[in-house]
């Protein structure tokens, strides 16, 4: 069974008469890596924040006959108390920016713990032992250490580190990843993406990765969408698009392809 499908998702901001996003359908199965790609302004961050409501819905509207399918049941028109249990327990997101997530004064471990505990009704030394083992899932190499420091005291792969575990906290079918690695140097990045290989893979975890970098859907991901200008303009297998672009446009990308080391 399909996890997300998203169909003929269209996107307005204000009384704009071109859609951010015109039309779209997108699916992600089981334990599938669906990367979406694209410049600046196609359209890729608000189809990604569709999928759990979190565009700002005052300034923005769905278009009529949008549907974005969790399993079968259309987000856009569920209401706040079955958001609230998708949002993070069933879908998480991270993003580019762990200080977005991240509360500056307060330690990281404390951040994760309560994340879990809001979702789980386990003790809280249970909750602390589960952020400690996440924290070894995602990488982290001194969890315990880890666990007492405050967001500054961390390098900005580590804080990526912490952000993943925490959206990975409560066991979700599918993971967005919206330029996760992008403002990382090249060898964490790698690092990085290795992690969330390993995680997708041993949890058979969805993973849909949203990145303007097509090394990085390269290096990731089974299948592609290439966005521009809100329209979907190529998608299939990565290595069929990466080999034989049909699009100008994705040919146009893969000219600057960068070079990422693999392990
Ligand atoms: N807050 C906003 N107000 C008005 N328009 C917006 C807003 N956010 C996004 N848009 C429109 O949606 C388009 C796509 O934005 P976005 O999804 O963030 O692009 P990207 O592919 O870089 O993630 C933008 O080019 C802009 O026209
Ligand atoms: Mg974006």
């Amino acid at each position: 069974m399909t996890i997300l499908d998203i169909v003929g998702l269209r996107i307005s901001f204000g009384e704009s008469s071109r859609p951010a996003v015109a039309g779209i359908n997108l699916k992600v199965g089981p334990g599938e890596r669906v990367g979406i790609i694209g410049e600046s302004g196609s359209g890729k961050s608000v189809t990604a924040m569709s999928v759990l409501r979190l565009n700002n819905e005052r300034i923005m509207r769905y278009g009529e006959n949008s549907k974005v399918l969790y399993r079968g049941d259309d987000l856009l028109s569920a209401n706040e108390k079955t958001l609230r249990g998708i949002r993070g327990s069933e879908i998480s997101m991270v993003f580019q920016d762990p200080m977005s997530v991240l509360n500056p004064v307060f330690k990281v471990g404390a951040q994760v713990l309560d994340v879990l505990r809001t979702h789980g009704a386990q003790s809280k030394t249970e909750a602390k032992a589960q952020v400690i083992s996440s924290f070894g899932e995602v990488g982290i190499h001194d969890p315990e250490r880890v666990f007492g420091q405050y967001p500054h005291e961390l390098s900005g792969g580590m804080r990526q580190r912490v952000m993943i575990a925490m959206a990975i906290a409560t066991g979700p079918n599918l993971l967005i990843a919206d330029e996760a690695t992008s403002a990382l140097d090249v060898t964490v990045q790698a690092a990085v993406l290795n992690t969330l290989d390993r995680l997708a893979e041993s949890r058979e975890m969805s993973v849909l990765m949203i990145t303007h970098d097509m090394g990085v859907v390269a290096r990731f991901c089974d299948r592609v969408y290439v966005m521009r200008g809100g329209e979907v303009v190529e998608s299939g297998d990565v290595e069929k698009v990466l080999t034989s672009p049909s699009h100008e446009y994705t040919r146009s990308l893969l000219a600057a392809v960068p070079r990422l080391p693999r392990d």
